[in-house]
């Protein structure tokens, strides 16, 4: 291998700028707790409010601005809670409204921030309202509240039209017979997701006004902003349309670098991102606008490009949208260019952060995910089962910490999904007979399903189930690799990675990277394997290459995501530094 050479890092032109505003959210890191599998608080395998208020010292620790919870309302659990039949009250499974006011008060106390779940929708079938509209007949105020139709056909035994559900199957269910059907007999109700979450109407004043109500509740409790679930789906196109088109959230990933930013995770059609949906978020932002400190909003919705995701975020509307443009783009360094100059681009058009994701409760975790050939990551990208190609678990970690520490270098704000600060990889290889996911039933196994990135957290690698809680009751297995990555082996160790997320949360809070301008280094503003740009005065580089690259021999590296190469073996002159492939680097601009 020929010495690679040191180019100077000198940055161009910078081509972002934050906007003004001194709102948290702007630049916030966000961790996202997902309940039933973040800590056990009494013993019984799922995860619960009490677990992760004992926890909260390991997100201070870590360094983070703030939490979001997934749900822990009332609901029969079809959907791991996104299928809510009290918007107003804890599951038992997870504790008790008490048991949150601690957790929020306990999470406050230590400077953090906590964002809840809202998921409007649609609600689950043990809702009263579901549970009224059953007993009443159609076209009475209670069937309103929802998305009942006649089916088509002389006897009406077709669905009303040929949606299909975001889990597999048809997007419609017929009811069974009753006393006030009409000559077309039962209707059928729309639901996008599983038959036990109905889609609720959103043209019907009543629902507005209920979920009004219901982030007042919230709000008065002193949440600091909420997390819409699907929050390109309320509004549907007038005659729900027929539409063959593909729903499935996460598709797959388009291999090129897309010029808008579209990597084939959105989803339209006539179900998703109508221009009526926000209407919604206005008045919601009014609503929170009403109440003291910076209350935010942030989007779930799976739409492209990034020039419709950013109408989510406009001034008067929400505060952040999830970039899923951002967690879909493979691992290649001009690819992620794009994206990145897309994605700030999109969101400062309107004045809003930029947000970076790489994994959460719907993905395969990125350590599993870049684990895999570019040919296996190019499909679903929602599970892996062991009938599937298997990640290679060395390599997934590697560029995890490397895709990591790019992610947490860049100007806005930044989510982390709960275990990925140890490295975690999915469980790759559940059994059947677990899996729990609606998708893996809808589709008759065709898909795996989201279980494999919900798998209990390893805490401790001595305890029986890994210090999840006080017994070893898991809900789901976890595998015996998880040992390794358990938190209390990486706790103060260097170079573990939980290590590296604290430092580089340090770093990044030190010279506000978040709030910073972003300049490309122009030696590499078109290479196709290393990505380098500098925020503030801080100089990253990431090689996705082959080759080792030089550093300046004076940069002063403030983290690594792995081992840097040396004088000795990598062809460079003795006092060299080099960035071998799939590292990521932080140095201090000269
Ligand atoms: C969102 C959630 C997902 C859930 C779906 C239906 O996409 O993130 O977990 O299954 O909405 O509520």
């Amino acid at each position: 291998m020929s010495a690679p050479t040191v180019v100077p890092l000198i940055a161009g032109e910078p081509v972002h700028s934050p906007a003004p505003g001194a709102e948290w959210w702007r630049h916030a890191v966000i961790y996202q707790v997902y309940p039933r599998s973040f800590a056990d608080g009494n013993g019984d395998g799922v995860g619960d409010l009490p677990g992760v208020t004992r926890r909260l010292d390991h997100l201070k620790q870590l360094g983070v601005d703030a939490v979001w919870l997934s749900p822990f309302y009332r609901s029969p659990q079809k959907d791991a809670g996104y299928d809510v039949s009290d918007y107003r009250d804890v599951d038992p499974l997870f504790g008790t409204l008490e048991d949150f006011d601690e957790m929020l008060a306990g999470a406050h106390q230590r400077g953090m921030r906590v964002i809840v779940d809202v998921v409007p929708n649609h609600t689950s079938d043990q809702h009263v309202w579901f549970q009224e509209a059953l007993a009443a007949a159609p076209g009475t105020p209670e069937r309103e509240r929802y998305m009942f139709r006649d089916g088509r056909g002389l006897a009406g035994d077709e669905a009303p039209n040929n949606w299909q559900s975001i889990f597999g199957g048809p997007a419609w269910t017929r009811l069974a017979p009753g006393e006030d059907d009409g000559p077309l007999g039962p209707q059928w109700y729309l639901h996008l997701f599983d038959s036990s979450q109905p889609d609720l109407n959103w043209e019907n004043p009543e629902v507005r006004t209920e979920f009004e109500d219901v982030l007042r509740f919230w709000l008065d409790k002193g949440v600091d902003g909420f997390r819409i679930d699907v929050a390109h789906g309320m509004i549907k196109a007038p005659g729900l349309p027929d539409w063959a088109g593909k729903v499935a959230m996460v598709e797959g990933t388009d291999p090129g670098a897309p010029e808008d930013g579209a990597t084939g995770a959105g989803n339209n059609g006539p179900m998703f991102d109508q221009d009526g949906v926000h209407d919604i978020y206005r008045a919601w932002h009014q609503l929170l606008a009403g109440y003291d400190g910076d209350r935010c909003l942030v989007a779930e919705a799976w739409v492209e490009p990034l020039s419709r995701l950013a109408n989510y975020v406009r001034a008067d509307e929400m505060q952040q949208a999830f970039n899923f443009a951002f967690l879909t783009t493979p691992w290649n360094a001009p690819a992620l260019r794009t994206t990145v100059n897309v994605s700030l681009a999109a969101m400062d058009e309107v004045g809003a952060p930029s947000t970076w994701v790489l994994s959460n409760h719907d993905v395969v975790r990125h350590a599993s995910r870049l684990g895999l050939s570019a040919e296996a990551s190019a499909g679903p990208l929602n599970g892996i089962a062991a009938h599937d190609p298997q990640p290679d678990e060395e390599l997934g970690l590697r560029r995890a910490r490397a895709a990591s520490l790019l992610m947490l270098g860049l100007p806005g704000s930044a989510y982390l999904y709960q275990g990925e600060e140890l490295g975690l990889p999915d469980h790759t290889a559940l059994p059947s007979e677990v899996r729990q996911d609606p998708a893996f039933f809808r589709t008759e196994g065709a898909e795996a399903g989201r279980d494999g990135c919900r798998v209990p957290l390893p805490w401790s690698a001595d305890d029986a189930g890994f210090g999840f809680g006080p017994t070893a009751a898991t809900w789901l297995p976890q595998p015996a690799s998880y040992a390794r990555y358990a938190a209390d082996q990486q706790y103060g160790v260097p170079g573990s990675t939980f290590e590296m997320y604290r430092a580089a949360l340090e770093v990044r809070h030190a010279h506000e990277l978040g709030q910073g301008r972003l300049a490309w280094v122009e030696a590499y503003a078109d290479s196709t394997d290393v990505l380098a740009f500098q925020v503030n005065d801080v100089v990253v580089v990431a090689n996705l290459g082959e080759s080792p690259v030089a550093l300046p021999a004076e940069a002063e590296v403030l983290v690594a995501s792995g081992p840097l190469g040396s004088g000795d073996g990598s062809g460079v002159a003795d006092d060299g530094v080099t960035l071998p492939l799939d590292t990521t680097v932080w140095l201090r601009a000269l």
